[in-house]
């Protein structure tokens, strides 16, 4: 049925294109900034564990749920969902799921383009020697002047949005594949080269040691008490943020992958591709761990030092470096890059929708999406500065923790509950089986299985877990 069907806002040329766009989505902010730093909060090894498994269980099987929906609508996330409801006659709630996608996008846009605005302006603190010879001080004061700064944190923020907004307007597709074929691979290779150094200069034994070291109790117990009369019990939110991350670092959950999947080509495997996007994910993440936790350690500072992780660890590599000035600028250009090929993601539900039920042209849309996460995103700027103490706080989270935390940890698992579930229970097995076109049963079955049982179980249990059930 999905043959005939072409999406309005254009395709991919080719299977390969798609594969990279969504690796472009994947691969952000999310791998090289967010993982070390709650790696690092939340005790590293078994952390790690757990989101590797969440990555597996939950985050591939839905990836594929979405890819395959949104191939099936060819339309933005809220259309597709209605429409689906409809052919398979299931309510028309389930367009509910687009549209929380749309709200967590917004979420999510607004604190990403000023944490990718730092990364701009650590391009030019590289390109002009500003990192030349640092020490983890200098580093530390460098960050610390940076994001004290809220008129510096709106320009680079404004910059880094105005950028989304261009390649949105053009249409993903040809702001996109030239693009990701020659970027994703760049900084593939410069992360590389930055494990080698850590390799080399940093404590790579103990950086890899807290990675691998896998000791649930230092992770998931929470003890209070003298030592004699220790009472411990299971602490759930680590695994609430692991589970998160999993969708946030697969951009699942919100509807970029199902807007994408709306313009693969019609015979694309999906499961191959899947497999690849998520390896290279998580690839990404684990050799950006392996960069940053050895250059901790060897630096005496903390691996739970917070969203600055990176920001305060990586100049004292490139300060120090042979030809650093040099390796710093072009790492934060491929920083940014990673992070511009994800944010356009998150804008896309938003804009395609936009264009359809309203007839805009994407340029108008893209630039409405990008006002109102600019706007939105002057609370993450605040956050770091004037809005940063106990009084504008709540539950201890600051504006910007509130928002990574409302839409990584609940609104993106959520959403995968229900994609799994409408694809599961609301739609049924034939438009899977259809979609997939796996060949080989065995596996189609483990994946239905997955779908059906284990992957909303999973969640399911995380969410009631966290709220204290039990
Ligand atoms: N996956 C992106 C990253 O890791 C972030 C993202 C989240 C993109 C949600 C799209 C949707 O940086």
């Amino acid at each position: 049925m999905s043959s005939q069907r072409v999406s309005l806002h254009g395709m991919w040329s080719s299977r390969a294109i798609f594969v990279m766009a969504t690796v472009g989505s994947a691969v952000g902010l999310g791998n090289i900034w967010k993982f070390p730093y709650i790696s690092g909060e939340y005790g590293g090894g078994a952390f790690i564990v757990v989101y590797l498994a969440c990555i597996a269980l939950i985050g591939i099987p839905i990836m594929m749920a979405e890819i395959l929906l949104g191939r099936r609508g060819r339309s933005s996330p809220i259309s597709t969902m209605r429409q689906l409801a409809r052919e398979e006659g299931a309510s028309p709630a389930w367009s509910l799921v687009g549209y929380s996608g749309v709200v967590a996008g917004f979420l999510i846009l607004s604190f990403y383009s000023v944490i990718a605005g730092w990364a701009l302006a650590y391009v030019f603190q590289s390109a002009s020697g500003g990192l030349n010879g640092v020490t983890a001080e200098r580093a530390a004061g460098l960050f610390g002047d940076l994001v004290g700064s809220p008129w510096q944190l709106m320009i680079w923020h404004s910059v880094f949005m105005s950028m989304t907004v261009v390649v949105v307007a053009r249409g993903v597709r040809r702001g996109l594949e030239r693009a990701v074929t020659l970027l994703m691979p760049a900084l593939f290779a410069m992360l590389l080269i930055m494990v080698g150094y850590a390799y080399v200069e940093g404590d790579f034994i103990r950086g890899f040691e807290f990675m691998f070291n896998v000791d649930f109790s230092k992770v998931f117990q929470l003890c209070t008490g003298a030592a004699e009369e220790l009472q411990c019990q299971f602490h759930g939110e680590p695994v609430l943020v692991a589970m998160g991350h999993a969708f946030f670092t697969l951009s699942l959950g919100m509807g970029a992958i199902m807007a994408y999947g709306a313009y693969v080509p019609e015979h694309a495997s999906i499961t191959g591709a899947t497999i690849a996007i998520a390896i290279a994910d998580t690839l990404v993440a684990l050799l950006a761990g392996l960069a940053i936790f050895p250059i901790v350690f060897a630096s005496g500072l903390e691996p739970a030092a917070g969203p600055g992780l990176i920001f305060q660890t990586l100049p004292i590599a490139f300060g120090n470096m042979p030809g650093g000035q040099w390796f710093g600028t072009v790492f934060f250009i491929l920083l940014v890059f990673a992070a511009w090929t994800s944010s356009i993601s998150i804008a896309e539900p938003a804009v395609a929708w936009l264009v359809e039920i309203r007839g805009w042209r994407r340029g108008s849309a893209a630039v409405l999406v990008g006002c109102l996460a600019w706007f939105m995103g002057i609370g993450s700027v605040l956050s770091f500065n004037l809005w940063s103490g106990e009084e504008y706080q709540l539950f201890g989270k600051t504006l910007f923790d509130l928002k990574d935390f409302l839409a990584s940890n609940i609104m993106l698992p959520l959403g995968g509950l229900l994609i799994a579930l409408f694809v599961a229970y609301g739609a049924g097995r034939h438009m899977a089986l259809e979609e997939l076109a796996i060949s080989r049963q065995h596996l189609f079955d483990a994946w239905w299985f997955v779908i059906r049982f284990v992957a909303p179980v999973g969640i399911a249990m995380v969410f009631l877990n966290s709220i204290g059930v039990f």
